[in-house]
């Protein structure tokens, strides 16, 4: 069986403590950190920007995962990749040229993923696919944290898995919002590869078990 990758988002931490939520997370399995980033025009929520990203780096080796939901990410995503970011996901709903926009992100030497919120279908984005790293499928509506999984995206996940698979592209597909062991186990069912996860693994009296929870399925 495929590893599946954990994600844990940030934005269910303590934000007074972070450099602490990060080394919980980090010696309790995590995989990579998601950084979630919000402008309050793409979503109607601010969160953190590229400073606070490079803080991090002092804290920790993990992969940083930053999810842009942001309106013009061709004009922030340098200033993220400076500080420290691994993996860039802006989203298909910009209006930008995403083509561009990735190769420019991976010419930096860094990963470049494209994010489809729920009404997005996979069809907007198919083209895109051999010049990404990853797509990630918000099964949720971006902006928040702790909401309840949209069971609807387990076919968009595996449709987009038959896409992957038939034309072998080297594409990761993470799933984001609402993941706790049962739906994230749903979604790897689907093909999921990567799970982002807030609120469950934050609020969990253990996050390392709630970590484990959502490679095993079991709660
Ligand atoms: C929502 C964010 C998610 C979210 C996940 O806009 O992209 O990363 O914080 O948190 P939970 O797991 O709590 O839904
Ligand atoms: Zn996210």
């Amino acid at each position: 069986m495929k590893k599946i990758l954990v994600a844990p988002s940030i934005l269910s931490a303590d934000f007074s403590d972070l450099a602490k939520e990060i080394r919980i997370i980090e010696s309790a399995g995590a995989d990579w950190v998601h950084i979630d980033v919000m402008d309050g025009h793409f979503v109607p929520n601010i969160t953190i920007g590229p400073v606070v990203v490079k803080s991090f780096r002092k804290v920790t080796k993990l992969p940083f995962d930053v999810h842009l939901m942001i309106k013009e990410p061709e004009k922030y995503w340098k200033e993220f990749q400076k500080a420290g970011a691994d993996l860039i996901t802006f989203h298909s709903e910009i209006s930008a040229d995403k083509k561009k926009l990735a190769q420019e992100i991976r010419s930096a030497g860094i990963k470049a993923g494209i994010s489809v919120k729920p009404a997005t279908p996979v069809s907007e984005i198919e083209d895109l696919l051999p010049f990404l790293d990853l797509v990630l499928v918000m099964t949720v509506e971006p902006g928040f944290g702790g909401q309840s999984f949209m069971c609807d995206m387990l076919a968009k996940i595996a449709n987009l898995r038959k896409i992957i698979d038939n034309n072998k592209y080297a594409c990761l597909i993470e799933v984001d919002g609402g993941i706790n062991a049962s739906t994230g186990a749903q979604c790897a069912q689907a093909g999921a590869d990567v799970l982002v996860s807030g609120n469950y693994i934050f609020t969990a009296p253990n996050p390392k078990e709630a970590i484990c929870s959502l490679t095993t399925g079991n709660n």
